[in-house]
């Protein structure tokens, strides 16, 4: 008799496990319709497939985690489980025109836990909200008519760093300089902080940043989180000093209102009258360098591997630079107007920003139940846009792995195809100013030197930005006067 009861019982088990399921479960996460969740798999609990996802970017091949699983997947959106959260990763440009276009109404911006912990807040709110607070701050600062005044600057840090760090040189590790370059001209364009030993005193602790940002997070000594947040402080403390400087040298008329943006965020005050703590300043100044200068500078030490690698390449940036060199007068600064002349050049380095994007893509967070494909996507699932997956397509680039600076001619690649610079509302304040940046860059080396690898096939190791394994050491040949 009791035997009989047996399956009985399962059956009961099973039909309320099943009712609980469809009752608690399913009409949280698929309400739009009782549409499925997206295909995939979560991986081990909590850390879910963060290792997977990290490591293929140790191993220099990012792409890998995406191309593997929408192969296996046979769908442009799949689930997955990353950094302690369930997760999707949006694919193609169909995806990120949905993500781009719907900011602030299905999804808004997301940084892991992390990101919060190595970037304490002053104020206490969440890097969020003082995402939000930054983009209207920076069009003030990022505006054309700035932009056009930073030009003869960044063209006088170039000068100034290309004497001290590659000329009568003949061999140098590209990465290391590449970072000291954008560094520099964050410091002078940010803070007008130009003297170098300074600039290098505040670059020492950045290096560790970057790093731990994107890392598991395990605050334990010697862990990369670890020494992250002790670098945050370290330069969060620096930039304090510079601030309650910078307030008595404009009391006493030694500083000037417009010199920089740590002038212009200490006079400016919010729609409410109110003005930015020192702290929270100190807080905005170190997300504009760490975003600013760790991208530029893989951007630019990419471009000094690809024309190193692709001698056809170099030769047509160095003709277009040359050109404009040979129009200028001894000492006379490049202009606003010569930037405009750097066509080829530009496209040269989108090519570069397409193979070797400086942000793999980034999070978002879900606001509100939706479905997207015929899958249900559930509120406060994180969303995870990727460059790679349009960049190294092949039906968006044929060929995608040949370095082709055509594709950027005429119109260009499809739109929300190309974007190592994201898209829609949160679209990288900073593109035009890093645009600056680079070809000021590629004028400066390529009318000084050509140049070889030392290391033929050096490794690259994306942790989080793409940096090739070794630093990238590079012979110099100057040219002949
Ligand atoms: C080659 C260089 C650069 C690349 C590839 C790059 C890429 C990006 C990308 C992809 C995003 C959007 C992330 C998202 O979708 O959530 C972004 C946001 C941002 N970038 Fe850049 N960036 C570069 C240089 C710069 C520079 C020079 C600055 C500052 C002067 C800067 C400041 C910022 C800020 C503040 C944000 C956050 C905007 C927001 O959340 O609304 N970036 N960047």
């Amino acid at each position: 008799m009791q035997l009989f009861y047996v399956p009985l019982l399962s059956l009961f088990v099973l039909l309320v496990s099943l009712s609980f399921y469809f009752l608690f479960y399913k009409s949280k996460s698929g309400s739009p319709g009782a549409l499925p969740l997206p295909p995939g798999k979560t991986g081990w609990p909590v850390i879910g497939e963060s290792f997977e996802f990290l490591s293929t970017g140790w191993k220099g091949h990012p792409e890998k985690f995406i191309f593997d699983r929408l192969a296996k997947y046979s769908s442009n959106v799949f689930r997955t489980s990353l950094l302690g959260q369930p997760a999707a990763v949006f694919c193609g440009a169909a995806c990120n025109k949905f993500l781009f276009s719907n900011e602030n109404k299905l999804v808004q911006a997301w940084w892991p836990d992390s990101v919060n912990k190595v970037f304490p807040s002053s104020t206490q709110t969440s890097s969020k909200e003082e995402a939000i607070k930054m983009r209207k701050l920076l069009p003030n600062f990022l505006k054309p008519e700035a932009l056009q005044r930073y030009v003869g600057i960044m063209d006088q840090i170039a000068k100034k760093h290309f004497e001290s760090g590659w000329e009568n040189k003949k061999e140098v590790s590209v990465f290391p300089l590449a970072k000291n370059y954008t560094f520099w001209i964050a410091c002078k364009v940010f803070l007008s902080v130009e003297e170098p030993t300074q600039v290098a005193k505040l670059l020492e602790p950045f290096n560790a940043i970057a790093s731990g940002i994107i890392s598991v997070p395990i605050d334990l000594p010697g862990t990369p989180f670890n020494s992250a947040i002790k670098s945050s402080k370290i330069i969060r403390d620096k930039l304090l000093g510079i601030i309650k400087q910078r307030k008595i040298d404009l009391g006493e008329g030694k500083a000037s209102p417009t010199q920089d943006i740590l002038s212009h965020m200490l006079l400016t005050s919010d729609e409410n009258g109110k003005f930015m703590t020192e702290g929270d300043i100190a807080d905005k100044i170190l997300g504009l360098l760490i975003g600013g200068h760790d991208t530029a500078s893989s951007a630019c030490t990419f471009v000094v591997k690809f024309l190193a690698e692709l001698p056809e390449i170099y030769e047509g940036v160095y003709k277009e630079q040359m050109e404009i060199a040979k129009s200028k007068k001894p000492g006379e600064l490049l202009s606003w107007e010569d930037i405009q002349k750097m066509k080829y050049s530009w496209n040269v380095a989108c090519e570069v920003l397409r193979l070797a994007p400086p942000l793999q893509g980034a999070f978002r967070e879900v606001l509100t139940d939706f479905s997207y494909n015929g899958f249900s996507i559930p509120k406060g699932w994180k969303l995870y846009w990727s460059a790679n997956s349009t960049h190294r397509n092949s039906e968006v680039f044929p060929e995608p792995l040949k370095f082709d600076p055509s594709r950027f001619e005429g119109a260009g690649p499809p739109p929300y195809s190309f974007v190592p610079f994201g898209g829609g509302p949160r679209m990288c304040p900073g593109k035009e100013y890093a645009r600056l940046e680079i070809l000021v860059f590629m004028y400066h080396v390529v009318k000084r030197f050509k140049w070889e690898k030392v290391i033929p096939d050096e490794k690259i190791v994306v942790n989080p930005m793409p940096i090739p394994a070794s630093g990238l050491p590079v012979r110099l040949f100057p040219h002949k006067a």
